[in-house]
């Protein structure tokens, strides 16, 4: 008779290589639509002898009923494959770890702050902090800057609208150096003492910030020379940069509050910076009419004073060439030193 065998393995093989479900009802119309393989065949049931029709048509409608299966099982099969290509597609990934909380850092200057702390208590200095705003005196008079002198004018700095005892205007200090004549005043010899902190003037460039960073130095006793500035200063700089392979210079230069005053320069004998003189501090012995402003008498008490930049310190130290990064706040900046 007729071979249904073969036409169900056929059309499993075409129902199997249908890749959508359009290709699989056109596959399936060619087997059981209106002329399809096996609707012809039902319709010849009648040509045969009547005692062959019942098995016949029984037979072909067994064929008939596992084609419908093989298409129901690739039909579910092809809606998997969809879903599953949905499902790839649209994937959210929920084990990606959350932004979180990003941990904060000390900005370099603040680290130069802490470094220096270090340094200057393990020889026995002590740590100062003072206002950021200071009277006309303590800013300069009493560092024997006196009214109408022109070195007044290299520190042109910020006023404040309010006035001190003396009638005059309180001002943002332009340096740390009112810091030698407060502590003195208030501690007996032997002053041994670093003051860091903010300091302010009229100046805005590459190379200068209205705002930026000094640390004072003061050392009165009995005997304190420009020897032990010289020790102490230099031994700061080798333990600060981590090397001994750096030389330091006195120039001389002037200060009001010192005599003689002397610019400290260093110079590294390797490294990036190697080979150059770098001008690093002011420096120099406090002048007697500063020690009396202190309360003490010069003829029995002498000493030294400096006063150095943090960011200068900072730039040097890790190769930083503008100083306007340290105040932008820009974290591929600042992610650097954390
Ligand atoms: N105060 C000075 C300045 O800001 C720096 C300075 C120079 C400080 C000499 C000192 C010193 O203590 O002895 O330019």
């Amino acid at each position: 008779m007729w071979n249904l065998e073969a036409i169900v393995a056929r059309a499993q093989v075409d129902f199997g290589a249908a890749g959508d479900p359009a290709s699989l009802e056109n596959a399936k119309a060619r087997y059981l639509g209106k002329s399809g393989e096996l609707t012809a065949l039902l319709k010849t049931l009648g040509t045969l002898p009547a005692d062959e029709r019942k098995s016949a048509g029984a037979a072909i409608n067994a064929a008939k009923e596992r084609l419908e299966q093989a298409l129901d099982a690739r039909r579910a099969e092809l809606a998997g494959e969809k879903l599953a290509a949905r499902l790839a597609e649209e994937a959210l990934d929920v084990t990606l770890p959350a932004r979180g909380r990003t941990r904060g850092g000390v900005h370099p200057v603040m680290r130069t702050w802490q470094r220096i702390e270090t340094i200057f208590q393990s020889i026995g200095f002590d740590i100062a902090d003072g206002p950021e705003i200071e009277t006309d005196w303590y800013n300069f008079t009493a560092l024997n800057n006196p009214e109408n002198h022109p070195a007044r004018s290299m520190q042109d700095t910020f006023y404040v609208d309010m006035k001190d005892v003396d009638g005059k205007q309180l001002l943002l200090r332009t340096h740390t150096s009112p810091m030698q004549v407060r502590y003195a005043r208030l501690h007996r010899p032997p002053i041994k003492v670093i003051a860091p902190g903010r300091t302010y003037r009229v100046d805005s460039d590459a190379t200068h910030s209205p705002m930026f960073h000094q640390v004072e130095g003061l050392w009165i006793d009995e005997q304190v020379s420009f020897a032990d500035l010289k020790g102490v200063y230099t031994d700061f700089l080798r333990r600060f940069f981590e090397t001994d392979d750096l030389q330091v210079r006195f120039r001389p230069s002037y200060f009001p509050f010192t005599e003689p005053s002397a610019e400290i320069d260093m110079k590294f004998d390797s490294g990036p910076h190697k080979g150059r003189w770098l001008e690093i501090s002011g420096s120099g012995q406090v002048h007697p009419d500063v020690v009396r402003n202190f309360g003490l008498d010069p003829e029995r008490y002498i000493g030294f004073a400096f006063g150095s930049g943090l960011e200068r310190l900072t730039m040097l130290r890790y190769g930083i060439d503008d100083l306007r990064l340290f105040f932008e706040g820009d974290l591929r900046f600042l992610k650097q030193f954390s």
